[in-house]
């Protein structure tokens, strides 16, 4: 559980601050971005490791709960290196590896965290190579049926360049979201890391540029990041 001494997220989190401005506008900017289709399901994901997708998640789910007022879900599907339920204080399991099993529904996985709008289904148990339950039709039976009862639902993901799970969630989710770390993800691993979910069919809606140093996320449409002149590289 929570180290005594350990913030979580809800101690952070701080309405006023750029961070909570940056999630309004990312929010606002990917329920729109496909006109009239009805986005509300969200994999975050990144390249690598550490790049803040834990984080950006938590922020966005926090903020459209307690902002915007609508029913939200969070759900750690980085059944690997777990972290939502340290950040949200709440059990680690039974959490979404015991739904993947079968061995329970979705609905009772579900877990309040201290914001009332705010729910989350964590990691669930340990599993060493969890790739092959994100397999088969289990993953999209259990998103399609959190995603009826909930305006917005997020899911924290592992990075896409070294397991191959993100990709496997982003086939079931209504947009992806990649977030980059800035000064530290090289160009060259953002753009195989977006033409790894471009070839997986996947539907990117932006990218996040998590600046730790000025702990500032900022948001861009992926079409005017750069990206395009890129294309033609197979890089
Ligand atoms: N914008 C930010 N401001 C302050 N701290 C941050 C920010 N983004 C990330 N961090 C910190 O950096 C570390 C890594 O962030 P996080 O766990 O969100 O990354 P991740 O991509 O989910 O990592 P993993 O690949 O291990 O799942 C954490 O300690 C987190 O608190
Ligand atoms: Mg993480």
């Amino acid at each position: 559980m929570v180290k005594k001494d350990a913030k979580t997220i809800f101690e952070m989190f701080d309405q006023e601050s750029p961070m909570a401005t940056e999630m309004r506008r990312l929010y606002t900017n990917i329920r729109h971005i496909h006109g009239k289709k009805d986005m509300r399901s969200f994999l975050i994901t990144s390249s690598n490791r550490g790049e803040g997708k834990s984080t950006i998640a938590s922020h966005l789910a926090l903020t459209v709960a307690r902002f915007r007022g609508k029913k939200s879900l969070i759900v750690d599907a980085d059944l690997r290196r777990p972290r939502l339920h340290r950040i949200f204080d709440v059990p680690k399991e039974p959490g979404l590896l015991e739904c993947l099993e079968g061995k329970i529904d979705p609905m009772d996985a579900i877990q309040d965290t201290k914001v009332e709008n705010l729910k989350v289904i964590p990691s669930g148990g340990k599993i060493s190579s969890p790739a092959h339950l994100f397999e088969g039709d289990t993953l999209s039976e259990i998103i399609e049926k959190i995603r009826f009862y909930y305006d917005i639902v997020i899911i924290d993901s592992a990075p896409v360049i070294p397991v191959s799970d993100p990709m496997l969630i982003a086939n079931e989710v209504d947009g992806v979201i990649l977030v980059l770390l800035a000064g530290k993800t090289p160009r060259n691993v953002a753009i195989r890391a977006k033409n790894i979910l471009i070839d997986g069919n996947a539907t990117i809606l932006g990218v996040v540029v998590n600046n730790l140093s000025e702990v500032l996320p900022y948001y861009y449409d992926y079409k005017y990041y750069g990206y395009k002149e890129s294309e033609d590289s197979n890089g």
